[in-house]
């Protein structure tokens, strides 16, 4: 919780909303400065794992990146213009898309996935892996209309999962697969949300490697929609709504309350108007 409602991830967290390009017309898509918790989880990975791994993916939904309004909007050059003018920091629509509701899909607006370190680890420690390319996501929503994948087929994406990322289909690019530089505990990575990410299969270092999930996820009304839901759940100790109803902290003693929240996490969380 003192992460979640940290000012300075608050303040880091405006300045990567802002890399994000406003409407040119109309009322700014979200709000840059202020931020909403989303109480993604965390992971705690011992030496040797090979339980928590996760092959590419990308979040935020699969097929609805083909079929959905909003995303058709989102990709409207890749699809309907010209693929070259393809702006991934364009937040226009990206404040307008419906997800597939499933625990495998995020389904807040967030400028930025991001990861905080609670231990240190580099690579061959079962870390981070990215994908560093924002607009890659245009070729993989091109790629999967070409003459050789079947009509009724989108290169494997399935409604309701993470959308995978599949080297029979995307071989090129999975070249790029990097995992992220050795890092200490409170160092952060972000990647725009729509980026290619994974976590190494196994844990091959000698020490825990653990992290904490904190994105920027910006006000706007998609995500001040979601606060209340969770606020909910947040004060029964209950999981976040958009996972699985795991509820393990119902009955812990010493679990987060209102009451260790500060003005910041009150805000973030939606139980003050402002
Ligand atoms: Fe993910």
């Amino acid at each position: 919780m003192s992460a979640r409602q940290s000012d300075e991830l608050a303040r880091v967290r405006a300045a990567l909303n802002r890399v994000w390009r406003q409407p040119s017309t109309e009322a700014p898509a979200f709000d840059a400065v202020r931020e909403c918790t989303y109480a993604d989880r965390l992971r705690r990975r011992q030496p040797g794992d090979t339980t928590l791994g996760l092959s590419p993916h990308a979040d935020g939904g699969s097929v609805e990146r083909w079929c959905d309004p909003g995303y058709q909007r989102v990709y409207g050059e890749v699809l309907f213009g010209d693929p070259t003018r393809y702006d991934p920091f364009d937040a226009t629509h990206r404040v307008s898309i419906d997800q597939i509701p499933s625990p495998a899909v995020c389904s807040v607006f967030r400028t930025f996935q991001g990861w905080t370190a609670l231990s240190q680890q580099g690579p061959g420690d079962g870390t981070l892996q990215l994908i560093p390319i924002a607009n890659l996501m245009g070729w993989i929503v091109l790629r999967a209309l070409q003459p050789d994948v079947a009509g009724d087929d989108l290169c494997g994406a399935k409604a309701g999962n993470a959308l995978a990322f599949d080297a029979r289909w995307h071989g090129p690019a999975a070249e790029a697969l990097v995992s992220i530089p050795r890092v200490q505990p409170g160092d952060t990575v972000w990647w725009h949300n729509d980026i290619i990410h994974a976590v190494e299969a196994e844990h091959r270092g000698k020490s825990s490697s653990n992290v904490i999930y904190i994105g920027a996820a910006p006000w706007c009304p998609k995500n001040a929609a979601f606060l209340p839901r969770q606020a909910q759940c947040f004060l029964q100790g209950r999981s976040c709504p958009d996972f699985a109803a795991e509820d393990y902290e119902v009955d812990f003693e010493g679990r987060a309350t209102e009451d260790d929240l500060t003005p910041l996490g009150r805000r973030q969380m939606g139980l003050d108007p402002r």
